[in-house]
């Protein structure tokens, strides 16, 4: 079992709202066609889910956001998956789409829907769902990342490998150089000494694979650009990005 997240950073141009990067995800989806064992996918906001959370100023801290945001953002986010649908259905994949609410209550997965999610996978459909906008309770919602769904469904599926696909090469030491980190085991590497660039996300990012990573399983952060690099992990065992070794 692999899982696989497509940050919004790749799927989408973040810097134009609402702007889908067709391309590059029907790249994605010609090399997913490739990889012959079970896996689920996980996708991002960018600009559609993302762009609209940052408007209505919504969090991952369960509050009483404004109900027009939530509405929006859950649109945008349906948007955004319909279009993720249609390119791995035109490249002859079968996609089932699970909105989180599928295998959600509140902020806690539901166990049994979390398993039944490997029993769809390993029967030739692609799981995908997506980080979304969700009803927390006592009028509370919060936004739920793609990211926290990785870790929410590695715990529970203990996937051989969890790929995040991202619009860089991988981790860098050093932003101005591009200097790669190859391994944080072996780099010894910490949260605090990678920099961070000033559109965020990279922070949640390994902040999830970390958690991981220390469940024992192996992350890996690829550049979705070369979409070969994907199938090279899972099928090659070459990794050209950033691993995490669990
Ligand atoms: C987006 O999930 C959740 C919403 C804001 C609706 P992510 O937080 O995983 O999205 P990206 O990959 O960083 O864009």
């Amino acid at each position: 079992m692999i899982l696989i997240k497509l940050g919004g950073s790749i799927i989408t141009n973040k810097e134009k709202p609402l702007s889908p990067r067709i391309k590059t995800i029907d790249n994605i989806a010609k090399q997913l066609k490739k990889i012959s064992e079970p896996f689920v996918i996980v996708h991002g906001g960018g600009s559609f889910g993302h762009y609209w959370s940052v408007k209505y100023d919504m969090h991952t801290k369960p509050a009483r956001y404004d109900s027009h945001g939530v509405a929006i953002v859950k649109n945008s986010m349906i948007e955004l998956n319909k279009i993720i649908l249609d390119s791995l259905t035109k490249n002859k994949l079968n996609p089932y789409c699970l909105p989180p609410t599928d295998f959600m209550s509140g902020n806690k997965p539901i166990p049994s829907k979390v398993r039944e999610i490997r029993k769809i996978a390993e029967s030739n459909l692609i799981p995908v769902t997506f980080g979304d906008a969700l009803w927390y309770g006592q009028k509370k919602s919060y936004i739920l990342s793609g990211d926290k769904i990785m870790s929410i469904l590695a715990k529970a599926l203990r996937p051989r490998l969890s790929i995040f696909i991202l619009n860089v090469d991988g981790l860098y030491s050093d932003l101005n150089t591009k200097r790669l980190i190859y391994d944080m085991k072996d780099d010894q590497v910490s949260i605090q000494d990678i920099p961070m660039d000033v559109t965020g996300g990279m922070t949640r990012k390994v902040e999830e694979a970390t958690k991981i990573s220390k469940m024992g399983l192996k992350v890996f952060f690829a550049n979705g650009n070369k979409p070969e690099r994907i199938t090279n992990a899972i099928q090659k065992n070459r990794f050209e990005g950033t691993i995490f070794r669990g």
